[in-house]
């Protein structure tokens, strides 16, 4: 056991006893005999937050996470005190201040449960190699909890009995315990009892965390610098917990335009103009479905951004408008450094109004990236993000590109041992002059934010689409993002398939990897098992280095092409479900993938799972991440759910054998959904949707289903032209009732529904829609019981015998 005095005898300092106590609205002041205060801000009944000084004095409160947009409000605020504690209750939450030494201890209002307790709780250390503190925060771990989320770290999905770093790195060729990588996400969920919480350390510094690998009861985290500033976060669902971590640092600012949920091709590099044109109508030609063609660095002028390399591209506007004709959107990469050239007008123009980043000691900040020599913008100065937001105005508004790729945004420095800028580097911090030191982990955030702004200014009416390489919190509201610098091997497929997760139940959904992994070259079955996975995830783009051959989906024999193929056509059927869970996103932050912990947490079998997952809320996926492999052992989650291949059902909570040739992978539907199709297309807006197709799996019970739709870009779904369609359905031996409830002022051009009855249980005998009687013939087609119903239905009743 280590004692406080221990501990002090390492550098650490802790609170004395409170002497005093304040309040101000939702606000409280805890005063101690040694200068520490505690502010304790009830933001919601379920949402807390702790901010400590030591000198009595707090900084300037401002934070690039949270959003202004995030709800406040609580029902029921309650402050009390005994002899040992100051103690606060809202309708969720009763938090203990012990005036001793500052220690909290949070329970459950309604059954009295310990959620979260300070083991040593705040306390610091006078680092006189920073010239401040290093904050820190100490938590005791709970019987049987595990934790997830930070992020993108590429390890086990449970974080329990490791260690984390938060600074965002450039990571080529990252491993299964790199760490850290490109983004950091302070937030973590922790979860025992049933019950679930989040701690979101809003503190942009160099950050740790520990979950019991230093101290097997301790979970602690901290900082080199800044304030110890967390919120707390109460469940007691974990879906809840990100929801509400996801209001507090901000939901997407708007839905994605539809193509940018379909499938995206990229390479390191396309270019002449003719090779980008070959790879565009090879998918055309072999009827491949493919939405984005992506340009990167060489489509510029010796890698200055904004510029075009007039001999591959002597008419990109031309080419744009070309490739648009063909359906293709093109997406086009952008750095932040910018080449030390006099020449070069995006150069001069920072130059002359002072925009790049300054050592302490005055001469701008000097790094070599792509083009050899760069200055790097300061994107946390609000006057240089407008600058370079109004620098897209050409690529987008004149030449048409709909996309653009922030990348080295870390930023990204070469020949240098820390890869990136020294800590002396100066920041704006939007008015609150700092170090690199602090602004490290935000700048690619406030990059992707300005280029977003960019986008958003001279693409309107229609939506805009960013990517970023690197992220902190909050980054989800401007931009999708990527994995970043991945490996053609069986356990980079591994490592895709837990970020992608992680990151969703980080409040950051919209992601992808480099699918076929972007160093190296995968063998035909690992890039045909990488794809099966890579069509499940909101961000779906083939990528690589370029060096090691090619990645196209004919790129390796035809029997892969036919099955990437056949995986590609899955996801654009899918688009309709996956754009009703986007909404859900955008609506309420629900993460579009749901590890099995987060679907189902009070199943203690999920809490180590990592390689099943919910797309949605509807379908269980798993990907095959074996060679050779003719199936898999996995674990199907409680409940009843249909083999999507052969409709078998299967009865959950257990492992089981899932046979997955190679055109094959384990696809599960949950018993009762009604999982919406649109047809097949070659991309988006290829065809005018006159039908779409919903496919009903029986269920003897309830279950609600929904599909939400729009014009699919632009920004008319915030004015109420929007449709959102629920369906209950409810199952009986001999019946099936379908009742529909539509909100919303959007006429989809399609008048029908087809529906597809999956394990119908009786034969039907009669079959009425809205009250009224319809005629039987016509049921079947290819053995399946399918029937076209008007749209706007309101309840359809199936009668068997
Ligand atoms: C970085 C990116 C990669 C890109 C390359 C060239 O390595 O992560 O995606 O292709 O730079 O721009």
């Amino acid at each position: 056991m280590i004692t406080n005095t221990e501990l002090e005898q390492k550098g650490n300092l802790f609170p004395s006893k409170i002497i005093n106590f304040s309040k101000d609205v939702d606000t409280l002041y805890f005063y101690t005999e040694n200068d520490v205060v505690l502010q304790l801000t009830v933001l919601r009944d379920s949402v807390l937050r702790f901010r400590y000084t030591t000198t009595g004095n707090f900084e300037n409160d401002f934070s690039y996470a949270i959003t202004k947009y995030a709800s406040t409000g609580y029902n029921h605020l309650e402050i009390s005190e005994n002899e040992k504690f100051y103690i606060v209750r809202t309708s969720k939450l009763i938090c203990n201040i012990s005036k001793e030494n500052l220690k909290i201890s949070i329970y459950d209002s309604l059954d009295g449960t310990l959620i979260n307790e300070d083991e040593l709780g705040f306390h610091w250390e006078e680092s006189y190699h920073y010239g401040g503190n290093i904050v820190k925060m100490s938590k005791t771990i709970n019987d049987k909890e595990s934790y997830y989320g930070l992020g993108d770290k590429p390890e086990h999905l449970n974080l329990k009995g490791k260690r984390f770093e938060n600074w965002v790195t450039d990571s080529y060729a990252f491993g299964k315990h790199t760490d850290p990588i490109y983004k950091a996400i302070p937030f973590y969920t922790g979860l025992h009892h049933n019950k679930s919480y989040g701690i979101f350390f809003d503190n942009s510094f160099r950050s740790y965390f520990d979950f019991g690998q230093e101290r097997r009861h301790v979970t602690s985290f901290w900082a080199q610098g800044g304030e110890m500033n967390y919120y707390f976060i109460y469940g007691p669902k974990m879906n809840d917990v990100i929801e509400s971590y996801t209001d507090l640092t901000g939901k997407p600012h708007q839905l994605p335009p539809l193509w940018a949920l379909g499938f995206h091709q990229c390479k390191w590099s396309y270019y002449p103009e003719s090779e980008v044109k070959e790879i565009t109508s090879t998918f055309r030609k072999l009827q491949i479905p493919c939405d984005a063609i992506y340009l990167d660095i060489d489509y510029m002028d010796g890698f200055r951004c904004f510029t075009w390399n007039k001999e591959y591209f002597p008419d990109p506007k031309r080419m744009v408008a070309e490739l648009a004709a063909e359906g293709f959107k093109t997406v086009a990469i952008i750095d932040p450094g910018i080449k030390i050239d006099k020449e070069y007008s995006v150069f001069k123009e920072a130059l002359d109004n002072d925009y790049f980043c300054k050592r302490a000691d005055g001469p701008y900040m000097k790094g070599k990236v792509w083009p050899g020599e760069c200055y790097f913008p300061d994107f946390t100065k609000p006057e240089v993000r407008d600058w370079w937001s109004g620098l897209f105005k050409e690529l987008i508004e004149d030449i048409g590109v709909k996309g653009v790729w922030n990348d080295m945004n870390e930023p990204a420095v070469m020949e240098v041992p820390n890869k990136t800028f020294p800590d002396d580097v100066r920041h704006d911090y939007d008015g609150n002059p700092c170090s690199h030191r602090k602004a490290h982990n935000i700048y690619g955030m406030q990059m992707a934010r300005a280029t977003y702004h960019g986008l958003k200014k001279f693409n309107y009416p229609k939506r805009p689409f960013v990517i970023t390489r690197s992220a902190y919190s909050g980054t989800q509201r401007y931009t999708s993002t990527w994995t970043g610098d991945n490996v053609a091997t069986w356990e980079h497929l591994n490592i895709a398939n837990i970020q992608a997760q992680r990151m969703a139940m980080s409040g950051f959904s919209f992601v992808g990897s480099d699918i076929g992994g972007f160093a190296e070259q995968p063998q035909s079955e690992l890039f045909t098992r990488w794809i099966q996975l890579g069509v499940f995830h909101p961000f779906c783009r083939v990528h690589s280095s370029g060096d090691h051959g090619n990645q196209e989906p004919w790129a390796f024999d035809e029997d892969v092409t036919n099955i990437v193929r056949k995986f590609i056509e899955l996801r654009y059927q899918l688009l309709p479900y996956l754009y009703t869970a986007f909404w859900k996103l955008v609506e309420q932050g629900t993460p579009l993938l749901k590890s099995l912990v987060l679907f189902d947490q009070e199943d203690p079998q999920t809490h180590y799972r990592t390689d099943e997952f919910i797309y949605g809320n509807k379908i269980l996926v798993c990907p095959v991440q074996e060679p050779n492999a003719k199936g898999r052992r996995m674990y199907i989650p409680r409940g009843k759910w249909y083999n999507f291949w052969t409709e078998e059902v299967v009865e959950g909570g257990k492992e089981k054998w899932v046979d997955a040739e190679i055109d094959s992978m384990p696809i599960f539907v949950k018993e009762g959904a009604i999982i919406p199709k649109y047809p097949i297309q070659q991309h988006v807006k290829e065809k005018q949707i006159d039908q779409v197709t919903l496919d009903v799996y029986y269920k003897e019970g309830k279950e609600q289903s929904e599909l939400y739709d729009d014009a699919h870009d632009g920004y008319d779904y915030t004015k109420g032209r929007y449709s959102y369609r629920t369906f209950k359905l409810t199952g009986k031996s001999n019946e099936l009732i379908i009742q529909q409830h539509k909100e919303g002022k959007y006429e989809a051009p399609y008048k029908t529904f087809k529906l597809i009855l999956h394990g119908l249980p009786f034969s039907i005998n009669e079959i009425q829609i809205d009250n009224e009687k319809i005629e039987l013939s016509h049921l079947k087609e290819n053995g399946t019981t399918v029937m076209t119903v008007d749209k706007n239905f309101s309840e359809i009743h199936l009668i068997g015998h």
